[in-house]
């Protein structure tokens, strides 16, 4: 399940997805938009339940796409599925100027991974943060950099051969098609030096993720 954070390229992802669902023999399903907001208890598990009925009633592999923060499937007493996301430098400046056609404010990477809970929202919050890495730890084998698209859709093809072989092929068709927004080629950093100090965690937690991903990709054996 992929889990999409707004502007960070999640929706090529699943154009990605999509185009290989044919291939791959699988299918891919979009989960109905919600706001993006945090769900009640009662909205988790009405989710939690509709994808476990969508997984009873179909008989291929599948895979989702959501735009929702991790959700702990296990509080429902039900086995999660195994996630992916996508993030970005929170240094560059676009992702938090980003007004796509919801509307909606980048919150920051360590919300989205950290879950439903009001303080997950809470910033320089050292619960949160590491909330956050361990979620990812139990629930993302795979968290993909828009800044290091290769080396992610790599990552995908090692952790899950049966779904992403062949991405780089369909990643590299959009790339010649020059179809690909700019963002993922033009680097603009954040400069102000407070504004730096109150993304402090955020940049942490993107260097986590990074070494993370290209420790994988260049260290296929562990
Ligand atoms: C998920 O739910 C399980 C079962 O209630 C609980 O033990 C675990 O701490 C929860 N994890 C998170 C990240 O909320
Ligand atoms: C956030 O925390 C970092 C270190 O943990 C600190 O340097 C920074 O000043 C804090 N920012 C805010 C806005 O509190
Ligand atoms: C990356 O690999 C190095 C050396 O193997 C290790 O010390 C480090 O903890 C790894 N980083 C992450 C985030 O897994």
């Amino acid at each position: 399940m992929l889990t999409r954070i707004p502007g960070t390229g999640a929706e090529l992802m699943v154009l990605i997805l999509q185009r290989l669902q044919g291939y791959n023999a699988f299918k891919h399903i979009r989960l109905p938009t919600s706001d993006y907001g945090f769900l009640s208890a009662l909205q988790q598990e009405l989710l939690v339940e509709e994808v476990i009925n969508i997984i009873r009633q179909e008989a291929i592999p599948l895979t989702f796409d959501g735009d929702v923060k991790f959700l702990n499937f296990s509080a429902f007493g039900r086995q999660g599925p195994t996630f992916i996301s996508l993030v970005r430098d929170p240094l560059d400046p676009r992702i938090w100027q980003w007004k796509g056609k919801e509307s909606m404010l980048y919150h920051g990477a360590i919300s989205h991974f950290c879950g439903q809970e009001p303080r997950c929202m809470e910033r320089n919050n050292t619960w949160a943060l590491e909330r956050a890495k361990a979620n990812v730890i139990r629930w993302y084998p795979v968290v993909g950099i828009l800044d290091y698209m290769e080396e992610s859709l790599n990552a995908f093809a090692t952790e899950f051969p049966y779904f992403f072989n062949g991405a780089i092929n369909i990643y590299n068709q959009f790339r010649s098609k020059e179809t690909l927004p700019t963002l993922v080629t033009l680097k603009l950093r954040i400069k102000d030096a407070s504004l730096r100090r109150v993304l402090a965690q955020e940049v942490e937690f993107y260097q986590w993720l990074k070494s993370r991903l290209l420790n994988k990709t260049f260290n296929n054996d562990d």
